[in-house]
């Protein structure tokens, strides 16, 4: 059984969709061992309702070194799923390989510092581009640089608006993810 621990900030319904996935056998020979969270936000209610241990590490003075404390040796897979603070190189190096994030665009389009969120819809959007997506990538020093693991994309539509797409993109996020993990922890 391979050890998971999922970061998140927000609603978590990446979370979500990655546990269904564990229960469903779609993820197979995995367990999700800890989530931990930047700041309060639904995604730990989500944790809680599958009792999944879970921690809350607040951003700060001592932010890294709760974090690194909080991650169990024996973790296969970190997985940022909608994670918003930037991990420091150190961090990226020691879980080289073993730690994953998923983008709101088709990288290496629209990534990089201030490119999360909305922020990436929008500029989308304001370019004009004819499709957009998401991107499942290893994580580096370098953000939103790491090697690509797996992509979906969908065209960009006429009347679409930063709203539009963000839903569009998120029912990529669940397909992809899901199969992403899979494929990394039982290659
Ligand atoms: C996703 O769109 C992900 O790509 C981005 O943050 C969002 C998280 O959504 N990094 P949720 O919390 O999983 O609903």
């Amino acid at each position: 059984m391979k050890n998971l621990v999922i970061l998140i900030s927000g609603s978590g319904t990446n979370l979500q969709r990655i546990i269904d996935c564990i229960d469903s056998g779609e993820i197979r020979n995995a367990k999700v061992n800890l989530v931990i969270a930047d700041r309060e936000c639904f995604g730990l209610e989500r944790a809680t309702k599958h009792n999944i241990p879970n921690l809350l590490i607040k951003r700060g003075k001592d932010f890294y070194d709760n974090l690194e404390k909080a991650i169990p040796g024996n973790t296969d897979l970190i997985v940022l799923a909608g994670f918003l603070s930037i991990l420091k190189p150190e961090f990226c190096e020691k879980w080289s390989g073993k730690i994953i994030n998923i983008h709101p665009a088709l990288l290496p389009k629209f990534g990089g510092k201030g490119m999360w969120g909305h922020h990436v819809h929008e500029a989308v959007i304001e370019s004009g581009e004819k499709e957009s997506g998401a991107t499942v990538h290893f994580v580096t020093s370098g953000i939103d640089e790491g090697e690509i693991i797996l992509q979906g994309k969908f065209d960009v539509e006429e009347n679409d608006s930063a709203e539009t797409l963000a839903q569009k993109v998120h029912q990529i996020e669940y397909d992809i993810f899901p199969k992403a993990i899979d494929l990394i922890l039982n290659k």
